[in-house]
């Protein structure tokens, strides 16, 4: 048997520490409070500070340490086979608002970084959706069709800078790629020196919306007052209107090598085939160019995530012979049901609090739309043509995505009864090897026991305290992960990643 496989640091991460924000340990008032620091909560804290609003940016973690600073970091306008869909279910004008949005989105990013002069690695380059056999040979066809009706400057094409025959791209020209951790450390340092209020490690638990007065409470007790509250958690953790019913977690693995700058493929590459491949590359040291590929979309809490990193090697090591990853981790993304991002009032009800969500792995330009549209929405500034498109409360679109939301809500029901009615991973404690974790059954009920490098037990309620379904373990990235929509844990119950807000309660065993 192969050795096993365990997730780094991500490179992002690893290469852009930034400086910390300490947490929040007193009442504040402000215009604005925004939970969330990723590429959404921080564009859109910028844009409302610019607007000159009053604003608090309240993170569970560190600034773009979440989904932002796990991604491939593709400012792109192609979003696989978006506008050829859009076309279809929601109208050739919706295809052309959504190319519009997101066009804008990544000129933006270059007016911003030039505009604090943030050393972000921004570089052009082309964006390429492609096949390589027969089966989305057609879909490619007509993405490149639909995209070009869009207004985008598409193409199909047969050869590109791949090192491996293609049958057919989609690619639209002058996209952009960069290094997400230090745009967004630029646009933090701005708004600290603009006098926002930046928190890190502030878990914030509850949310009281009265009308133009709300209030946040964090997990140490501190409230946030704000007129309005936006909430961009990837996952919402305050979820009036059932959003996450619409939603479907899915996550993918990355893996990093560097190559020589003379085997850059030049391009940022993907393909819907083999539940996804992506390719790009970034400045790296000594001349070299990082490669970075991701693919094996999953839903968390199901599957072998150490082969599928293995299967991934195995793809890099064929297609770019001689590359030794250095780096690998996994990004998770929440795909809506009708493709469209969830980006506007938080419920129907709502006067003051707002959303941001699903981008559907396409957060980067979709966090930057989310910053413009939210600022004009709180501002009361003319709203763009799009905020419609994007509104969560749309109401036609949820009849075309019911067949959709009916798996999305299958598979919830079918992880939440069936992984009950499953037989335990292992009948004891005892048989658990060093550094896995299991699902065990006790007298309080399902344990999720996780035995680590020194042999210690730590046990935790394996039902998760979103919703209730059972969580699994993912031994290359040592987390508890929940299949039904995504909440993931350390092996000591602490969350990692929403919606769940609340740990998973301790255990002896
Ligand atoms: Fe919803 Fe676990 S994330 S039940």
């Amino acid at each position: 048997m192969s050795e096993n496989v365990y997730a780094t640091d991500s490179y992002w991460i690893e290469s852009a520490p930034g400086r910390r924000h300490p947490p929040l340990e007193r009442d504040v008032s402000v215009d604005v409070a925004v939970i969330g620091a990723g590429i959404a909560g921080l564009s859109t804290a910028w844009e409302l500070t610019r607007a000159g609003l009053s604003v608090a940016v309240l993170e569970a973690g560190r600034i773009a340490e979440g989904v932002t600073g796990h991604t491939s970091a593709k400012l792109s306008v192609l979003h696989t086979l978006v506008y050829d869909t859009l076309r279809r279910t929601r109208g050739a004008e919706a295809a052309r608002l959504y190319a519009r949005s997101q066009t804008e989105a990544v000129e933006h990013a270059w007016e911003i970084s030039e505009l604090l002069g943030v050393d972000c690695e921004l570089e052009r380059a082309d964006a390429y959706t492609y096949a390589t056999g027969d089966r989305y040979l057609s879909a490619v066809r007509a993405e490149a069709e639909a995209a070009r009706d869009a207004g985008l400057a598409a193409s199909f094409v047969t050869s590109t800078g791949l090192p491996f025959e293609v049958s057919g791209a989609v690619r639209v020209t002058g996209q952009a790629q960069f290094h997400p951790r230090k745009y967004l450390l630029g646009l933090a340092d701005d708004l600290h020196a603009r006098g926002a209020l930046l928190h890190e490690e502030t878990r914030v638990t509850d949310l009281d919306e009265e009308d133009g007065a709300c209030r946040v409470t964090t997990e140490d007790g501190a409230v946030v007052s704000a007129r309005d509250v936006v909430v961009a958690t990837h996952y919402p953790v305050f979820d009036r209107a059932l959003l996450f019913a619409r939603l479907a977690p899915r996550r993918e693995l990355v893996v990093a090598a560097p190559i020589d700058a003379d085997r850059d493929p030049h391009g940022m590459y993907l393909t819907p085939e083999d539940r996804t491949r992506s390719v790009r590359t970034a400045p790296y040291k000594d001349g070299q160019r990082l490669l970075i590929a991701t693919g094996e979309k999953f839903t968390p809490g199901t599957g072998d995530t150490q082969r599928r990193f293995e299967r991934l090697t195995g793809w890099v090591e064929k297609h770019f012979p001689g590359a030794e990853p250095r780096y690998r981790w996994a990004t998770q993304d929440a795909f809506p049901s009708d493709t469209v991002p969830l980006v506007g009032p938080l419920h129907p009800g709502a006067r003051h609090t707002y959303v941001a969500t699903g981008f559907g792995g396409w957060g980067l330009s979709g966090g930057i739309v989310a910053g413009s549209l939210l600022t004009a929405l709180i501002t009361g500034r003319e709203k763009p043509a799009w905020a419609e498109l994007y509104d969560p409360r749309r109401v036609r679109p949820l009849l075309r995505e019911a067949p959709s939301l009916l798996k999305q809500q299958a598979d919830v029901a079918a992880h939440f009864v069936g992984d009950r009615l499953r037989s335990p991973d292992v009948d004891s404690a005892d048989r658990l090897p060093p550094d896995t974790g299991a699902v065990l059954r006790t007298p309080e009920g399902r344990t999720a026991v996780y035995r680590d490098g020194d042999g210690k037990l730590h046990a935790v309620s394996a039902r998760c305290t979103h919703l209730g379904c059972l969580v699994a373990f993912n031994a290359a990235e040592r987390a508890w992960e929940c299949p039904c929509h995504g909440s993931r844990f350390d092996p000591d119950g602490r969350v990692i990643e929403g919606p769940a807000v609340r740990p998973l309660q301790q255990r002896d065993i």
